[in-house]
């Protein structure tokens, strides 16, 4: 979401700004000192801190320096920081940490300013310019399943935050609708549905059943199994016929998918393996050329060091598999699309496959050795969704869960808790049904997304519906509670915002002021490190700070009535973001 305002960047960019001078100018015989800013551990202290003290010291002891110690070093780094609006004092402490105030003046005016501005000049600066998020990714003819509602979920996270942060981002669900068990569906379509072609996508109906049917069918038919072979052969030569009954195929289970991401409001950009297909011989060549590819029990291997079997890249039976499409993926990834860092969100259990993946390419020279530059592949992996039984998620009958069903089940269960609450009366049936919707899809993403994610978590209604503690229902109602706050205080909003006026006095106006602040950061970080829980602390300790604020300072009717009103609306208009970048839809009213 760009914005014709100047990104004002991280509180920690600001401040890096400001210590890059004060470093150059303490020490300019010493080259590429990166100033280093860190949140302080202990508020007490400070709100942040500069480590550059001690590894500058030891950088130049011993040189015959003037300096004593790490603390003078220290304190020669705060005596050479410009003049500025930002910073209110600085202290040495311990060995050397420079902790750092801020002005709450300039906290206030960063916060006015923002509200005047918006939200997207808090966006954070990222070193990247177009990413492929690799997400969701569920494969043709079998069930979506849990694995997959997480990647959808985590994956839809990421692209959000980093579209946020200005990054170009292409959503790719990489379906698997290529692949040996085609012959046996489309064999099977031919046998069941002789007028396929006229008939409807429709016609083949529950598509689980039907691929079960036509397995069994392919385990117990030796006839039936030879045509299926043969059907494989002709999909893959491009023959018309198998290429149609394919694509009706492929029809049926799009549509089933899409009713998952439409209640979830995921949008993806369909690129499935067969996609790569063409480009596989391609790709084999330029890892062949290098000397990457070797022959092993008949089958062509790369072989990586520390891995104990090698990557298999073509079948003994001369056909390609996952590996050799996903090394073709990122070779097109970045040479066609020219992406800068592809991002790939799937369940744990495919870290070694990545692994390799990439290692293949490191091999190659397709990535640079070195992690942390760019361009860069990077794994995000996630652990298992468990049932209140420790074991995988299932329902009764040992069936994957649906995951419509799951939920349209956390949708009604919101709407029962709602109606219990006498909304049926009090608001119209859409607004019971909105609010039923964004409360139930949240909670369920929010769960999700508020672990760690490669920590497995128990999938609970109870927990993840209940309106206290780190849930979503808790966080939406805190939002909308604050709405309520502006409504009832009857002042127009905009016109505040205009007088400005924030006063951060109260200690905990100024905890939560200095919260609202970091947002960029958190992003930031979340983006970098790929990790959606660090919003969902973020947003869940702002929710607490604005608690404490509201419970220790008066705000309707108060002499501070109009700045902390203000700061009211600051903290919804930066919850409404965490929502946004959440993936979940805020409620104004409960
Ligand atoms: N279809 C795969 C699965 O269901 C996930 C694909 C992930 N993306 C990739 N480029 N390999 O496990």
């Amino acid at each position: 979401m760009a914005t014709d305002k100047e990104i004002v960047g991280s509180v920690k960019e600001q401040l890096a700004k400001l210590f890059e001078e004060s470093l150059r100018a303490a020490f300019p015989d010493i080259e590429d000192v990166h100033p280093m800013i860190a949140i302080c551990n202990d508020s007490r202290h400070g709100d942040y801190q500069c480590n550059n003290a001690m590894s500058l010291w030891n950088k130049i002891k011993g040189q015959g320096t003037q300096f004593r110690g790490p603390q003078p070093v220290g304190k020669a780094i705060i005596d050479n920081l410009p003049a500025s609006e930002m910073i209110e004092r600085c202290s040495t402490a311990g060995p050397g940490f420079i902790n750092v105030v801020l002005k709450k003046q300039w906290i206030a005016k960063s916060i006015e300013r923002m509200l005047i501005d918006g939200i997207e000049t808090w966006a954070p600066k990222l070193p990247v310019k177009r990413t492929v998020v690799d997400f969701s990714s569920p494969n043709i003819a079998k069930e979506m399943h849990v694995g997959h509602l997480r990647s959808t979920i985590i994956g839809d996270t990421l692209a959000r935050m980093l579209e946020f942060s200005n990054v170009e981002v292409l959503r790719r669900n990489h379906v698997g609708d290529w692949g040996t068990q085609f012959g046996m569906l489309i064999e099977y379509l031919f046998d069941k549905i002789p007028n396929w072609e006229a008939a409807s996508a429709q016609a083949i109906g529950d598509l689980q059943a039907f691929y079960k049917a036509s397995k069994q069918r392919f385990d117990n038919d030796p006839d039936f199994k030879e045509r299926a072979q043969k059907a494989v052969v002709s999909l893959q030569g491009g023959e018309e016929k198998y290429r149609k009954a394919w694509t009706q195929i492929c029809e049926v289970s799009r549509e089933e998918f899409q009713r998952v991401y439409q209640r979830l409001g995921v949008h993806l950009e369909e690129k499935g393996e067969s996609f790569y297909n063409p480009y596989i011989p391609k790709a084999l060549d330029l890892l062949n050329n290098k000397g990457l590819i070797q022959e092993s029990e008949g089958a062509r291997v790369i072989f990586i060091e520390g891995k104990k079997i090698p990557l298999i890249v073509v079948k003994r039976d001369g056909g390609f598999n996952y590996a050799s499409t996903d090394l073709t993926a990122l070779w097109y990834r970045l040479n066609e699309e020219k992406a800068d860092w592809m991002i790939y969100v799937t369940d744990v259990g495919q870290r070694e496959h990545f692994e390799m993946v990439f290692a293949a390419a490191k091999l190659a020279g397709w990535l640079p050795q070195n992690e942390n530059d760019f361009p860069k592949a990077s794994h995000v992996g996630f652990g298992l969704v468990l049932g209140d039984d420790g074991k995988r998620f299932r329902t009764r009958s040992t069936e994957v869960v649906k995951l419509v069903d799951l939920l349209d089940e956390a949708k009604s269960r919101c709407k029962l808790a709602l109606e219990e609450r006498g909304k049926a009366t009090e608001w119209t049936a859409e607004e019971l049904e909105q609010t039923a919707e964004a409360v139930g899809y949240g909670a369920v993403k929010y769960a999700d997304l508020k672990n760690n994610r490669l920590t497995n978590y128990t999938f609970n209604f109870d927990q993840m519906l209940s309106d206290k503690g780190n849930t979503a229902v808790y966080l939406l109602y805190a939002h909308a509670r604050i709405c309520s706050i502006i409504r009832k205080s009857g002042r127009d909003i905009e016109e505040l915002k205009k007088v400005g006026g924030i006063v951060l006095a109260h200690p905990d106006e100024r905890a939560l002021g200095l919260h609202l602040l970091q947002f960029a950061e958190i992003v930031e970080e979340a983006c970098i490190n790929l990790l959606p829980n660090l919003l969902c602390e973020y947003l869940y300790k702002l929710s607490e700070d604005f608690t404490k604020f509201y419970t220790n300072c008066q705000v309707v009717g108060s002499a501070e009535e109009t700045r902390r009103l203000l700061l009211c609306e600051a903290t919804a208009v930066v919850m409404r973001k965490c929502f946004y970048l959440l993936g979940i839809t805020p409620v104004y009213k409960i």
